[in-house]
């Protein structure tokens, strides 16, 4: 009601193009959140995020010596300067061995409702302590962790300044908090959808505004919404028909195997948008290489619809705008080791 008046009253007062553009910011902005700061400050729990724990977890997101082997890192597989993802398909770990999934993004990551493509980990520290420990990925355990962090006397330093008022700073519930602030730093404000939504109507062109609005009113807001474009809920992959095997493996049952419940089979978190044309290939099984594509099977698998050429081009055009500015990250230096140190194996 209120929103039909607007549009009206918009119509009458102002060119058409001008109100036409306004109609589409009401639409998007029930449905879409740009990134500002208090949206950062809301998404992180019981954690406080401080300057030192941040160099910290900058710091242990880059040292490879948190793997068994110790040349992987967190960035190995989340690589800062390639949109937070490795090369893909899925991700190789420990003894060039294959994990079964893609490597989703940490830009961003600290706005989806949970973290792993099913949802497995409720936050950043709960997520942080998974990979170093998967056989697939670092391989270590929270005692040999801890270990090699004892064994680096600035990182005991450092431990110490991130956690003041804990008597044992040096733990790996710590490690994870700090990676996890380090994480909430990694956010990409001011993409030119964002400029959009909060008024600034030549930031998108006439296609990005069709593929904007073909993406609400086809439905593919309805679950890619939120300040990450996606990431804020559990849908069925193959609502309208199933995908081949290869994008949706029958080995990958997805949320069903954290809920243990039948009805979460093939169950996944919708994919954050934000930056996703930086990030190919796409979907958990990173078998299917461009955007095109992706949103052609989005439409026919999920909304049971056949778009044309030229829509599919509109949503890619849009899809484009939610690249936002990359975070500025300067490759940490990282403290050596001393005898003490455990070696690689
Ligand atoms: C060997 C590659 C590899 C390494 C090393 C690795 N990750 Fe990941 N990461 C993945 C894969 C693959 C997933 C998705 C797994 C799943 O959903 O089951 C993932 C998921 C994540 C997510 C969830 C993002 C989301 O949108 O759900 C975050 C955050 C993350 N990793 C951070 C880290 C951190 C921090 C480290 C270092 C402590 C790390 N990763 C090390 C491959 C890796
Ligand atoms: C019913 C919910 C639903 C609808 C509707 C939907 N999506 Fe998705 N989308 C998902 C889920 C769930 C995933 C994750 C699939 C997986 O597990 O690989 C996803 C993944 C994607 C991806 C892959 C991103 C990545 O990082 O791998 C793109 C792109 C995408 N959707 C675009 C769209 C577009 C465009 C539309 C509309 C034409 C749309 N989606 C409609 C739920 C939905």
């Amino acid at each position: 009601m209120y929103r039909s008046w607007i549009a009206a009253a918009a119509a009458t007062l102002l060119a058409p193009a001008f109100a036409m553009a306004a109609d589409l910011r009401i639409d998007a902005n029930a449905i879409f959140k740009p990134i500002d700061a208090a949206s950062v400050a809301t998404a992180v729990k019981n954690n406080d995020i401080t300057a030192a724990k941040i160099e910290l977890g900058q710091k242990l997101f880059f040292d490879p010596r948190l793997s068994k082997s110790q040349i992987i890192s967190c960035n190995s597989c989340h690589n800062l300067g390639t949109g937070g993802v490795d090369a893909g398909p899925t991700s190789i770990g420990h003894g060039w061995a294959k994990g079964p999934r893609r490597a989703p993004t940490v830009l961003n990551a600290v706005f989806n409702v949970a973290q792993f493509w099913d949802g497995r980990a409720v936050d950043l520290k709960a997520q942080a302590k998974g990979p170093v420990q998967a056989d697939v990925e670092m391989n270590n355990t929270p005692a040999e962790v801890e270990k090699t962090l004892n064994s680096i006397p600035a990182y005991v330093t450092a431990f110490k300044a991130a956690f003041p008022s804990d008597p044992n700073p040096v733990s790996f519930d710590n490690m994870a908090k700090a990676i996890e602030a380090f994480e909430a730093t990694l956010t990409t404000p001011n993409s030119r959808f964002d400029r959009f939504l909060k008024g600034e109507d030549a930031a998108l062109n006439d296609v990005e505004k069709k593929g904007l609005r073909l993406f609400i009113d086809k439905g593919c807001g309805g679950c890619h919404g939120g300040v990450n474009i996606g990431g804020n809920g559990y849908f069925p992959f193959g609502v309208a028909q199933k995908p081949g095997e290869e994008i949706l493996p029958a080995a990958d049952k997805g949320r069903a195997k954290v809920t243990h419940d039948a009805a979460d089979e093939f169950v996944f978190r919708s994919a954050p948008l934000r930056n996703v044309a930086l990030r190919a290939p796409y979907f958990h099984t990173g078998s299917v290489w461009t955007l095109e594509e992706a949103a052609d099977i989005m439409a026919k698998d999920q909304l049971g619809e056949t778009l044309s050429k030229e829509d599919l081009g509109a949503i890619v055009a849009f899809l484009g705008t939610l690249t936002g500015d990359q975070p500025k990250v300067s490759y940490p230096m990282l403290p050596s080791r001393t005898k003490d140190t455990p070696r690689p194996q």
